[in-house]
């Protein structure tokens, strides 16, 4: 697959094009992924629940999901590579940047934060220096103890507000994009037309610029299944390669994200 920069991204957004990103936590997957034509490859601290087994995000390490980097970089051609920085890896500024860095030498091409406003400072810090930042709003997996659960965000007026305001300002302190996590498809709307990076959505409606899965929904595989994913694996007859091919062209038609998928 050709070389995916952050400039690609922008590109697509610019022409309107919709792009395909997935979860990716060792080297084969990563390889199909190329193959397929996967735009993103997100090494998630989703790999807390889908690999070892917790009943959230908060135990995983920076050593595990920069084990988990330097597995899918050995694997991947050409998908743009961007990790997570687990939870509190970024509760100081000295911290972020030293585990930023961290996960910048192992191959990741890009970090993602979990917040709003309060991620800003940080985020103009790593741009600044250098490191592309992806921007996680809405259900932000993390907070999920304070949140109460795995909730749909931004439903209150107010919330809305606040998440539209919060968004523009991390696009001004130097986000190269923003991931918006289980948010009303017409809030995912108003906030992808008001900014000009891209915006990848999950559980975000079809009106993002891209779709993120984790590989372990697609494959309808993961032990609790939110309403927002796919088998696509069901679909194609037991073919892994076929399912991943499956969901990049629904995503590319812009058939992925349903209705059903879809929250108001
Ligand atoms: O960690 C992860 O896999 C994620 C996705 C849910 C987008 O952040």
């Amino acid at each position: 697959m050709k070389k995916v920069s952050v400039n690609t991204l922008h590109k697509l957004k610019a022409e309107g094009e919709k792009f395909a990103c997935l979860t990716c936590y060792d080297a084969l997957f990563a390889s199909l992924y190329g193959n397929a034509g996967v735009e993103v490859i997100l090494v998630g601290d989703s790999l807390g629940m889908v690999i070892q087994g917790h009943d959230s995000t908060l135990p995983v390490k920076m050593d595990d999901v920069i084990y988990h980097m330097e597995c899918v970089k050995r694997g991947s051609s050409g998908s743009l590579l961007i990790a997570d920085l687990p939870f509190m890896s970024y509760a100081s500024e000295a911290q972020t940047l030293e585990n930023a860095a961290r996960l910048m030498r192992a191959g990741a091409q890009m970090v993602k934060l979990e917040g709003g406003a309060w991620i800003a400072e940080s985020t103009r810090l790593l741009a600044e220096r250098g490191i592309p930042v992806c921007a996680h709003m809405g259900l932000t997996p993390q907070s999920v103890n304070r949140i109460g659960g795995f909730l749909v965000q931004g439903r209150d007026p107010a919330q809305a507000d606040k998440m539209i305001e919060e968004a523009k300002l991390l696009e001004a302190s130097g986000a190269s994009c923003l991931l918006l996590e289980t948010v009303p498809q017409a809030l995912a709307r108003t906030i992808t037309d008001a900014l000009n990076i891209p915006v990848i959505g999950i559980g975000a409606g079809k009106d993002v610029d891209g779709q993120i899965m984790v590989i372990h929904d697609l494959l309808g595989i993961s032990p609790i299944t939110p309403s927002f994913v796919k088998n696509f694996l069901a679909e194609v007859d037991g073919s892994i390669p076929g399912a991943i091919a499956a969901y990049v062209s629904a995503v590319k038609a812009g058939t992925f994200p349903g209705p059903e998928h879809t929250f108001d």
